[in-house]
């Protein structure tokens, strides 16, 4: 049982004096350093870690390859303004993008809500329309352009002003918001927006993009069934508004593929990727094809975009993601783990869906009258902390399990026995 240490206290009431109070920190976990899988707090306490640094570090902690490239980078030259100079570094990186995903031009930035920011001027250029749709229970971030597409709590809205942006129903399945079933429903969720939007609020003429999650990640962990992308997807090309895919938590092979709308056969017009691709140095990429991304000089730029550690760091990132197949790993350790996460389903009555894709998994946790189990979540993400294991929230009752692909299985063995103690507590 993990006790708050002396220094841990000691930090966080020097963090609560001076650190923004609007950071959501879930429980007092003060980290020191980190190795594989595995975490260390400042007072010497060791924690499996299932949440990768809220699925950034899919290479584990301790990728000699990165920290080499990084290492030898800083050496050099760390900072160049990409934007006013050139440098082959930043230009490996789109390089390698681009042979990745297929896509012909990368704009780089420094975080998620960045890299979302630019697909929607980018939309908005391209197009002259002046909207946008996106998803009930949807996150892009909390810049305020990413945030008007951001549905997932209402606390994340309050007082701020907003683009245009209607919202549309996801095809949350266990909870569907048409109260059909699937595959009965024929994706009746997508097509409302057809049905609906387009018809009584909102002109495809003014709709420059559709902005969507292959997986929603912090609305819930939620899978669409398999043609419900397609389905989108079709939306948009009958109506010429551009498909936008937020890769930003599901991409880097999170789901077995590079881009999780590889699963579902679909490709997006423009894409938004950070989190893991910078194996922990702050890097977002905005790729599209030439036509699209063909904006003039100065419509979009920025200061750290193309750093030159973030470049270096993104490109060691993604060839060892490649060399030690990381898209095969996921896909193998999430099958264990949703199957042992089945087997603790039948067996817990609290568990009422587990649902995910490579190691992109998801734990809705409920009360008996199916009602999300929000205060329990909290108490066996608690208890887990406190046996030795990190977990993080999602949606409204959900807990995810988002580990390094390089976790090993001894790793999800111990981390389940901590996660099943949790749960009995509860
Ligand atoms: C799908 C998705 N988009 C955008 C973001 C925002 O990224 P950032 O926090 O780096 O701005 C997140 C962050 O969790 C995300 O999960």
């Amino acid at each position: 049982m993990k006790k708050l240490g002396n220094k841990a206290r000691e930090i966080i009431s020097r963090d609560n004096k001076v650190a923004s109070p609007s950071l959501t920190r879930p429980y007092e976990l003060v980290v020191d350093h980190a190795e594989g899988s595995t975490i260390y707090d400042v007072d010497g306490n060791s924690y499996i870690d299932f949440a990768a640094s809220v699925a950034v570090m899919n290479i584990g902690y301790d990728c000699k390859k990165v920290k080499r490239a990084v290492c030898t980078q800083m050496e050099k030259m760390v900072h160049c303004g990409f934007s006013d100079f050139y440098a082959e570094m930043p230009v490996k990186l789109c390089e390698k993008m681009c042979e990745m995903t297929g896509y012909e031009k990368v704009f780089l930035s420094n975080s998620g809500a960045e890299a979302v920011e630019a697909a929607m001027k980018l939309a908005f250029w391209h197009t002259k329309k002046n909207s946008m749709i996106a998803f009930y229970r949807a996150f892009h971030g909390r810049t305020l352009g990413a945030l008007s597409l951001t549905s997932s709590k209402i606390k994340h809205k309050e007082h701020f002003p907003s683009l245009h942006v209607l919202h549309s129903d996801y095809a949350y399945c266990y909870r569907c918001p048409l109260n059909l079933e699937y595959p009965e429903c024929g994706i009746s969720c997508a097509k409302e927006i057809e049905r609906t939007i387009f018809k009584r609020e909102l002109s495809p003429k003014d709709t420059a993009a559709i902005v969507v999650e292959p997986i929603q990640g912090e609305g819930g962990f939620i899978v669409p069934p398999p043609e419900f992308h397609k389905e989108i997807r079709r939306i948009c090309d009958e109506n010429d508004v551009l498909l936008i895919a937020d890769e930003i938590q599901s991409g880097g092979f999170r789901t077995g593929k590079f881009m999780a709308m590889e699963n579902f056969g679909v490709r997006a017009d423009i894409v938004c990727m950070s989190k893991s691709i910078g194996g922990g140095i702050p890097l977002g990429a905005t790729l599209s094809s030439s036509e699209i991304m063909s904006w003039h000089p100065g419509v979009h730029a920025n200061t750290f975009g193309g750093n030159l550690l973030a470049a270096a760091g993104g490109l060691a990132t993604l060839e060892f993601m490649e060399s030690s197949r990381l898209g095969e790993k996921a896909v193998e350790k999430g099958r264990y783990l949703m199957k042992r996460l089945n087997e603790l389903k039948d067996k817990y009555p609290i568990i009422g869906d587990v649902r995910g894709m490579g190691l992109m998994i998801g734990v809705e946790l409920v009360e008996e009258n199916k009602a999300p189990a929000t205060e329990k979540r909290e108490l066996i993400v608690k208890k887990a902390l406190d046996g030795g294991l990190i977990m993080l929230p999602a949606g409204d009752s959900v807990i995810r399990f988002v580990p390094p692909l390089i976790i090993k299985k001894s790793e999800i063995d111990r981390g389940l026995e901590i996660f099943e103690n949790a749960l009995k507590t509860a």
